[in-house]
């Protein structure tokens, strides 16, 4: 058996991003606004900073416009509410992230789910995630979002295809597990109660581990000739980042696999870009309807 060919998200997510960069040209060659994406930090987790600073820049090479709204830790939930009300109601803001994690004290639930759906661009609204549930996707979340797209360009076939998804957040697994039902894979879901992993990754076809723990999928379980999306981005004590698969044993067995750093990371950035291009082509459209229908 020959080496897995590597995904290379880092080149896939640079395309996107040109063809939305481009799709942004064309909107202001219509005399459009660019469309416009408001980012809202709590507090300094440093992690977060680094998130939103990639999120921002990235936005300004696509020609997305961004603004920043960054609060004390100690902001209250009222404050938050208050803030997230106003961009609802804002027409020139197309979408709003809320970056998490947010502090104990908050939430997090409750403000996600007063995010109006259509700027939702994360993809975490409980009507984007049902719409998703229900096979009729709006706007989808990022890094499910992305893998997909990722799993669409090597060709994978999916139906006949066994995917097992090891992590059930709302953020990743579940919606995961979503599109890859939606697609046509016969779908696992493993989680911190799962008894034996390795009986349920040995069957994968498709594999993707969004635990955050280094090696938890053991190299000699992949199946020969799987697919394998690594979505743990963990730092080891020299620095140096690494995913949830034991990449040198999992690369003899796999046809293709994601490195980390460089595999899905640059994806889900890629997908925040195109969710909120997304959202402002839909509120153009809805406000043409109104017109029109007046
Ligand atoms: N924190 C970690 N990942 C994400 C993400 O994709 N979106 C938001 N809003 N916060 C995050």
């Amino acid at each position: 058996m020959s080496q897995a060919q590597c995904i290379d998200g880092k080149a896939i997510a640079t395309q996107i991003r040109n063809e939305i960069a481009a799709s942004v040209q064309t909107r202001l060659q219509q005399g459009l606004r660019a469309p416009c994406l408001a980012v809202i930090l709590v507090g300094e987790d440093p992690a977060s900073a680094i998130y939103v600073r990639n999120k921002r820049e990235a936005c300004r090479t696509a020609g997305v416009q961004s603004i920043s709204h960054t609060l004390p830790a100690d902001c209250s939930e009222v404050e938050l509410h208050r803030l997230i009300e106003k961009l609802n109601h804002d027409d020139s803001v197309n979408g709003i992230l809320l970056q998490l994690p947010l502090p104990a004290h908050i939430d997090a639930d409750a403000l996600l789910e007063l995010i109006t759906p259509h700027k939702d661009v994360d993809g975490f609204h409980p009507y984007n995630l049902g719409r998703l549930a229900q096979r009729r996707p709006t706007l989808q979340p990022c890094t499910p979002y992305g893998i997909m797209q990722l799993l669409d360009r090597i060709g994978e076939i999916y139906k006949n295809r066994h995917a097992v998804i090891v992590g059930a957040s709302n953020i990743v697994g579940r919606p995961m597990a979503l599109e890859l039902l939606l697609a046509g894979c016969t779908t696992t879901v493993c989680h911190r109660f799962t008894r034996d992993l390795g009986y349920f990754v040995r069957q994968a076809d498709i594999v993707v581990s969004a635990v955050g723990k280094p090696g938890i999928i053991k190299g000699e379980w992949i199946k020969i000739g799987a697919t394998v999306i690594d979505v743990g981005i963990n730092r080891l004590a020299d620095g140096s980042l690494t995913g949830d698969v034991e990449f040198n044993i999992a690369r003899e067995r796999a046809a293709w696999i994601t490195p980390v750093p460089g595999g899905v990371g640059p994806m889900t950035v890629a997908m925040l870009l195109k969710n909120t291009l997304t959202a402002a082509d839909n509120a153009l459209k809805n406000a043409n309807n109104r017109v029109n229908n007046t």
